[in-house]
């Protein structure tokens, strides 16, 4: 028997006063995986205590690391060096995090032991070649499925990897990061080159341990010539969760918020500049640098929203952001063009159908195309039933769709809120929206 997790929004409302959201995710799984390689003790705060973070700090206690915590988001890493990893005694599980499955894959294709990492449904189903398939030009054995999908039974190498310069299809920092930490123990240098841009937690974080990482325009380097020497690291708050509230505040009148304390790394930033070219009011306060990171606090306002084409230049910036990016849209004036996002389809659920479905289901004329959607926003947002299919933000956009709605919504499926923003409902519902989480048992 397990659980399932109910939202019921009731429609209209506002957003008003001061939030701090949780800890970024990116940031936290990394602030485990290179405590845990380092030399020495490793403090932590601000680490998000959710389902996908903890997913990896567990996967690392299996490997033989003293981490204690998290309490308060206070987590302290007994780092065991680059080579103090230990044999795990069973399979990995990380249950829906692709970034723990993907990260982990390239750090522990070099190690002298053998993994098995796995997942739930939803990561069991996402595309794992993506990495498999360079890991293997290095020199690695990785087991997948037929169809390249987890469980990846990964026969360590001990080192023996062989570098490569690596020109990356599509633009990943899930790949790009599994790449740089299999670089780490690999033979020559490891070099990957992006398309476009995207999200640096993995070279800030490597620099501030220590460990030399270059950058040359968009490719990257790494070699095995290096340790990571145990440091502090201040996790901010993640973007990827404040922006419910940055679009919950810009589309709901007499909306004002202010988000303390949010990582706005550029290259995490796209939601800012699309909520802005849409005629959103954020501005970005006392914005300072923690721990190699830009910070700031971020004041909303809410105005009416214009209907834009997104430029494709900002699609990997904003990638988690989409959906509930397309309820910005929904209740933008005009038409909003969504292109280049096909990656949205392999996320924690087809982000680009599953919006579409719901977003048809509330009365919204959206369309999905093969890359991403057409929105004809500005009317009125009914109420019914709509289905997250599981994945956490899915859920989270269409409860703050709510504010805008002519009647009640009801989501299905949210358990997997609890992946990334346990406090979720709590914040919401602090700042005004009209939010209830029901649980109930499913055979
Ligand atoms: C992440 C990278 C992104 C993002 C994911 C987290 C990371 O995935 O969607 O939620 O922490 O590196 P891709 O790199 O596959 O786009």
């Amino acid at each position: 028997m397990t659980t399932t997790i109910t939202f019921t929004v009731q429609p209209g409302g506002q957003l008003r006063g001061e939030a701090r959201v949780p800890g970024d995710k990116s940031m936290s799984h990394r602030s485990i995986m290179l405590g845990s390689i380092a030399e020495g003790v490793t403090h932590v705060t601000g680490f998000l205590e959710a389902e996908d973070a903890l997913s990896t700090l567990q996967a690392f206690r299996d490997m033989g690391v003293k981490i204690e915590g998290p309490e308060n988001g206070c987590v302290t890493i007994h780092g065991v060096g680059k080579h103090g990893l230990k044999t795990p005694q069973k399979d990995l599980y990380l249950g829906n995090s692709g970034t723990s499955m993907r990260l982990l894959g390239g750090l522990l294709a070099g190690q002298p032991f053998n993994t098995v990492l796995t997942g739930d449904k939803s990561l069991s189903g996402r595309p794992m070649k993506r990495v498999t398939a360079p890991l293997t030009t290095m020199g690695a054995v990785i087991n997948t499925t037929d169809s390249g999908t987890a469980p990846l039974a990964i026969t360590g190498q001990n080192g023996q990897l062989q570098g490569i310069d690596y020109v990356m299809p599509m633009a990943s920092a899930q790949v790009k990061s599994c790449l740089l930490l299999a670089g780490m123990y690999a033979q020559g240098e490891t070099s990957v080159t992006e398309p476009a841009p995207t999200r640096d937690h993995t070279e800030r974080m490597l620099t501030g341990f220590g460990y030399p990482v270059t950058r040359n325009d968009n490719k990257i380097s790494i070699n095995a010539n290096g340790k990571l020497t145990a440091c502090d690291i201040d996790v901010p708050s993640d973007i990827s969760s404040a922006a419910f509230f940055l679009v919950g505040a810009s589309i709901a009148s007499g909306s004002d918020v202010t988000l303390k304390h949010v990582g706005i790394n550029p290259t995490r930033t796209g939601v800012i500049d699309i909520l802005r070219l849409m005629g959103s009011s954020i501005d970005v306060i006392n914005e300072r640098e923690v721990g190699g990171e830009p910070v700031a606090d971020l004041h909303i306002v809410a105005k009416p929203l214009q209907g834009i084409d997104i430029p494709e230049d900002l699609v990997p910036l904003a990638i988690d952001e989409f959906p509930v990016l397309f309820v910005a849209a929904a209740c933008a004036e005009g038409r909003t063009r969504l292109t280049g996002a096909e990656e949205l389809r392999v996320k924690e659920s087809d982000r680009i159908q599953v919006m579409a479905d719901g977003l048809v289901q509330l009365g919204v004329d959206a369309t999905s195309t093969p890359d991403g959607m057409v929105i004809n926003g500005g009317k009125t947002i009914g109420g019914g039933v709509v289905d997250s299919h599981g994945d956490h933000r899915i859920a989270m956009a269409f409860a703050i769709a709510g504010l805008r709605a002519s009647a009640p919504i009801k989501i299905l499926d949210c358990a997997n809120v609890n992946t990334s923003f346990r406090e979720f409902k709590d914040i919401a519902t602090k700042l005004g929206l009209g939010l209830v989480s029901e649980e109930s048992a499913v055979n």
